[in-house]
């Protein structure tokens, strides 16, 4: 049985594979409407989501199959102090598969090691959110046309931003990829990813504050959100939440062809001005989560379409 953890969990052939299937479940939705007949996946999110959580969902219906679930802490027995490794041995008695999302880092393995059924990290903390990356790379790879020689810009929230630390984890398997990262000194990249991730695997990389600086040389640039719910304080929140603010002007010092990715909610970081510019990709992007997740199901049950 397999888990899905981390973006690693996959080798790159594995990857490959999957956005295939992705990419074949958006072309023939149909081919794939009875294939998890039968099953069931369970939604067990003790965290707010709303893309996470109903793509999982639409995902699974999209397959033929049913979902059940709690999509909060308060309304699941851990209000009543229960432990995840309790949950989800009674959720391996009621489905076939789990998309667990926790505040804690490192819960939704813990849950792994307990279960009976495969378990999908669908965020912990502030650490990994590998479907989103599953997401990011088949957007990436379905609007570039390759997932190598790229220049990337993540900007914003580097410290606490989960889908950031997973997706540069998932890029650096890939060659001639660079990175440039944008952020407040407060919020830059953990001191584990730079050293541990980049600087060991003699990933090129910069570090820059002010985004104008790097929108030129960019071919994806990857915004987030200032995390709220991850601060010891609401004055530093307030400072920084406004901190970049991407705008129809700043879009012109851009390549024709860079993309705008953003794993969504936004909450002020993108002017809304900004949807109607071609390369603002973040809507595709999120119909991208579907299928990778329909294809994540297939692929962690065991289900062959032919
Ligand atoms: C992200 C998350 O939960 O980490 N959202 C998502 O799943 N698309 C990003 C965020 O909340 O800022």
């Amino acid at each position: 049985m397999r888990h899905l953890m981390s973006p690693l969990d996959f080798s790159v052939d594995e990857l490959d594979k999957l956005l295939d299937l992705a990419n074949d479940i958006e072309k023939n939705p149909a081919k794939y409407a009875h294939a998890c007949e039968g099953k069931k996946l369970a939604t067990c999110f003790y965290e707010p989501s709303t893309r996470t959580r109903l793509s999982f969902e639409a995902a699974m219906l999209n397959l033929g199959g049913s979902v059940l679930g709690f999509s909060s802490a308060d309304s699941s027995s851990a209000a009543k102090g229960e432990s995840v490794s309790d949950t989800i041995r009674i959720i391996s008695c009621y489905a076939d598969i789990c998309a667990m999302r926790h505040p804690k880092e490192g819960a939704p393995l813990v849950a792994s090691q307990k279960s009976l059924i495969p378990v999908i990290n669908a965020g912990d903390g502030g650490h990994q959110h590998p479907t989103q990356t599953l997401t990011d790379l088949l957007t990436i790879r379905s609007l570039k046309g390759q997932l190598g020689n790229l220049t990337i810009g993540l900007c914003g929230d580097l410290k606490f931003g989960r889908t950031v630390h997973s997706l540069i984890n998932a890029l650096i398997r890939y060659p001639g990829i660079r990175f440039v990262l944008i952020s407040p000194e407060e919020l830059r990249i953990p001191s584990y990813i730079r050293e541990e991730v980049l600087t060991a695997n003699g990933i090129p990389f910069t570090e820059v504050e002010r985004l104008e600086d790097a929108m030129p040389k960019l071919d994806i640039l990857y915004m987030t959100r200032v995390q709220k719910e991850r601060f010891f304080n609401e004055e530093d929140y307030v400072r920084l939440k406004n901190y970049y603010i991407l705008t129809k002007s700043k879009m012109e010092l851009a390549k024709k062809d860079m993309l705008v990715l953003h794993p969504l909610p936004r909450v002020n970081e993108i002017s809304v001005e900004v949807d109607d510019d071609p390369r603002a990709a973040y809507f595709r992007q999120a119909q991208y989560g579907v299928y990778v997740r329909m294809a994540l199901i297939l692929t962690l049950l065991g289900i062959e379409v032919n």
